[in-house]
């Protein structure tokens, strides 16, 4: 393993995404030389290109925030999950063994089953409710198989700024559209996340990375919530008072399976003294101030 400490250099795949940015500002501001790759720069299911990339620059640690997150796709389209989720870690994970990197993966609390109806520690045991879900596990299962040095952070919901501008947006984004439409907003109350705010989330990972930390971590933000009352926070917190009804899964049917309660405890991460997530609604503040430099 190289040193970490003398040979600063990280390189980020899913370096445009929510959480990708957040792991290049962070990198570099900690005095990390970084390279930052994207889908149409580097499609990380292309093995040769992958490999290429990552002997070419030699670095120490390798961020891995690109991900197929378009769950209910997934259930028509399972091979672009698996190829992106699976195959594209896979592909990682290879080239860091040979050029001697920590890789850093993140994962999903959708490797839960929600049936535990309790935030979910580092000692749950995975059980995927679907092809996302599937496709994200295999992507830490690839990981771990080739690698005895990995750090895999498993996170929930995650919003953050540059979500105003990705494809894939967020759960702020997604209200605030609907309440600008002007239509009755149906949410459902019955499923329970713990949604997490990005620039904090690659804060404290690369935290773990850089303290040499390895294994499954767990960061999911400080507050276990419905998605409904996430809603009702998001509003109270902007201001705005749309109309807004309950509902439930059985109501709002969606064509994958979701953990009903996936919510995630932090034990190890805060079994090292790292601060925890703060509560939800200072994250959803933050959020809504620095959202507005995304929008210029
Ligand atoms: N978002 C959530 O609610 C959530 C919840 C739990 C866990 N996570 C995990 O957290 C991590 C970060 O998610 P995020 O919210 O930052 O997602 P995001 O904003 O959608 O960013 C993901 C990025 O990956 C890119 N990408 C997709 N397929 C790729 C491929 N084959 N090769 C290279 N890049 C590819 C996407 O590009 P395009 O947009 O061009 O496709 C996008 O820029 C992911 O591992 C995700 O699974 C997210």
């Amino acid at each position: 393993m190289k040193a970490l400490a003398t040979d600063k250099r990280a390189m980020v795949f899913g370096a445009f995404g929510q959480l990708g940015v957040e792991i290049a500002r962070v990198l570099q501001e900690r005095g990390f030389e970084t390279r930052l790759h994207d889908k149409a720069d580097v499609d990380i299911s292309d093995t040769r290109k992958v490999d290429q990339t990552i002997s070419e620059f030699d670095p120490s640690m390798v961020f891995n925030c690109a991900a197929y997150n378009q769950v209910d796709v997934s259930e028509s389209e399972p091979l672009q999950a698996i190829i992106a989720n699976g195959l594209g870690v896979r592909n990682l994970a290879i080239s860091c063994r040979q050029n001697d990197a920590l890789l850093v993966h993140f994962s999903t609390d959708y490797v839960f089953d929600g049936t535990a109806n309790r935030p979910y520690t580092e000692e749950d045991t995975p059980h995927p409710l679907g092809a996302y879900a599937v496709s994200k596990y295999a992507g830490e299962l690839y990981a771990k198989a080739y690698l005895d040095r990995v750090l895999i952070v498993r996170t929930s919901g995650v919003f953050g700024p540059a979500g105003v501008k990705t494809n894939r947006g967020n759960f702020i984004e997604l209200m605030l559209r609907l309440e600008h439409g002007k239509q009755n907003i149906r949410v459902i109350e019955d499923h329970v996340a713990s949604p997490t705010y990005s620039p904090l989330l690659a804060e404290k990972s690369i935290e773990l990375a850089v303290r040499g930390e390895i294994g499954v971590f767990h960061i999911g933000g400080g507050t276990p919530i419905s998605w409904y009352d996430y809603a009702r926070l998001i509003f109270e917190v902007a201001g705005l008072q749309p109309s807004i009804t309950a509902t439930t899964s059985r109501e709002y049917r969606t064509a994958a399976r979701r953990p009903r309660y996936s919510a995630l405890a932090n034990v190890r991460m805060e079994a090292l003294g790292i601060e925890p997530m703060p509560p939800l609604r200072i994250a959803v503040e933050h959020y809504l101030e620095h959202r507005k430099n995304y929008l210029l």
